[in-house]
C-alpha cells in the first residue's frame, strides 16, 4: 500500500518523502507547486495539483493504492496570515476538509498532520507540553489548530485516526546534500543568517533585544528536518499498527537565542556575519521550548542530530552547494 504525501514537494515534506524513500515505501505526491520544488522529490509519482479540487483528489485515490496520508500541503507564513488571513482559511482550513472528504469517501482513514507551535500562542509553561493551553496569535496557527480540530471530528463521526505533529523550529538540512530549505520569501533565521554568511544579504537583522531572556533575544528549539521526517515514518507506523489518535510535540527541548545562533553560526561557517539590532517583530513570543516526552515514549522518536552545530552545519553544506536554492540546478 502506497503512502500520500501532500506537500511533498517542500522543505519538511520533501525530508519526509526522503525518509520514506529510504524505508522502500510506495509513495505518492500531491503538490500545487505554488512553493514547492519539482527539484526536492527524490522519489515517488507527483500529481500536480490542489487539494481543493475533489475530482482531481477521487482520481489521485483511484489510480492508487493508498491506506495512509501525510498531510504537509498549506500556507505557513506567520506574518503573511496576517494580512491575509482568508487565504490561510481556504488554503489550509478549506484544503484539508477537501481532503478529509476525499479520504473519507475512499475509505482511507489514517494521516499524520503537519501542525506547529503556532497552536500554542504564548505559552502557558515552559517546556511546552501537549496539554497546555492552545491559544494562537496568529491566523496561520488559527488555521492549524482548526484543521486539527477537524480531524478530531471526523475521528468522532468516521473513524479517521489522526496523529497531529507540532513541530518547533525546523532546521537543517538532508546529509545527502541533494534537498534543503528554499522559502521565497525566506523568512528564517537560520537561512537568513547563512545568506548573510554568503554575502547574499549585507547583515542579518536581530529582532528585538529587550526580550525577558539571558540576552535579551528571543530563544527556540531548533530541531532538524531529518528528525521531524522520521518522526512522520514512526506515525505512520503507529497507524498502520492500530494506534488512536494523538498529539505530539517535536523539538529538541533545548532553546537558543537569536545571538546563540548567530555565534554558532559563525563558528560552523568560520565567516563573518554582521548583526544589526532592530525593533521586536510582531507577534514572536520570547520562549518557545518543547517537551516532547510524549513522542518519545509512545512513538518511540529519539532526535539523532539534536546539536546545533550539526543542524546549522548542515544547513550551511546546502547553501554552499545551492547559493540560489533549487533555481540554480
Ligand atoms: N529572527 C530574527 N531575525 C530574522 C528572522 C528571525 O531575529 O531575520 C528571530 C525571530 O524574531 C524569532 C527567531 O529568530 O525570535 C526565529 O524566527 P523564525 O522566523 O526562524 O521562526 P519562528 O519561531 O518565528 O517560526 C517558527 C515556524 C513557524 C511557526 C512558529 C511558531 O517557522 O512556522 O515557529 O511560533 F509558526
Amino acid at each position: 500500500m502506497a503512502v500520500l504525501v501532500t506537500g511533498g514537494a517542500g522543505y519538511i515534506g520533501s525530508h519526509a518523502v526522503a525518509a520514506l524513500l529510504e524505508r522502500g515505501e510506495e509513495i505518492i505526491i500531491v503538490d500545487n507547486l505554488q512553493q514547492g520544488h519539482q527539484k526536492a522529490i527524490l522519489g515517488g509519482k507527483l500529481y500536480v495539483g490542489d487539494l481543493r479540487d475533489g475530482d482531481f483528489l477521487d482520481t489521485v485515490f483511484q489510480e492508487n493504492s493508498i491506506d495512509a496520508v501525510i498531510h504537509f500541503a498549506a500556507n505557513s507564513l506567520v506574518g503573511e496570515s496576517m494580512k491575509n488571513p482568508g487565504k490561510y482559511y481556504h488554503n489550509n482550513v478549506y484544503g484539508t476538509l477537501s481532503l478529509l472528504e476525499a479520504m473519507n469517501r475512499h475509505q482511507v482513514r489514517k494521516i499524520v498532520f503537519s501542525s506547529t507551535a503556532a497552536t500554542y500562542g504564548e505559552p502557558e509553561n515552559v517546556p511546552i507540553d501537549e496539554n497546555d493551553r492552545t491559544l494562537p496569535t496568529n491566523a496561520y496557527g488559527e488555521t492549524k489548530l482548526a484543521m486539527e480540530k477537524m480531524m478530531k471530528w471526523f475521528d468522532v463521526a468516521h473513524g479517521l485516526k489522526y496523529v497531529s505533529l507540532r513541530y518547533f523550529n525546523a532546521a537543517g538540512a538532508h546529509a545527502s546534500g541533494q534537498i534543503g530549505e528554499d522559502h521565497s520569501p525566506e523568512t528564517h533565521l537560520i537561512p537568513l543568517v547563512l545568506q548573510a554568511a554568503l554575502g547574499q544579504r549585507p547583515h542579518i537583522s536581530v529582532f528585538g533585544e529587550d526580550y525577558p531572556t539571558e540576552d535579551g533575544t528571543c530563544i527556540r528549539d531548533y530541531i532538524h528536518v531529518s528528525d521531524l521526517a522520521d518522526a512522520h515514518v514512526l506515525a505512520v507506523d503507529r497507524l498502520r499498527q492500530g494506534g488512536d489518535s494523538a498529539v505530539y510535540n517535536l523539538g529538541n527541548g533545548t532553546g537558543f537565542s537569536v545571538k546563540q545562533v548567530i555565534d554558532i553560526a559563525r563558528q560552523v561557517t568560520g565567516r563573518e556575519i554582521t548583526a544589526v539590532i532592530e525593533a521586536r517583530r510582531a507577534g514572536d513570543p520570547a520562549v518557545l521550548v518543547a517537551s516532547s516526552d510524549r513522542a518519545r515514549q509512545e512513538l518511540g522518536w529519539k532526535p539523532s542530530r539534536a546539536k546545533l552545530e550539526d543542524i546549522i552545519g548542515s544547513a550551511w553544506a546546502w547553501h554552499q552547494n545551492n547559493p540560489g536554492g533549487y533555481d540554480d540546478k
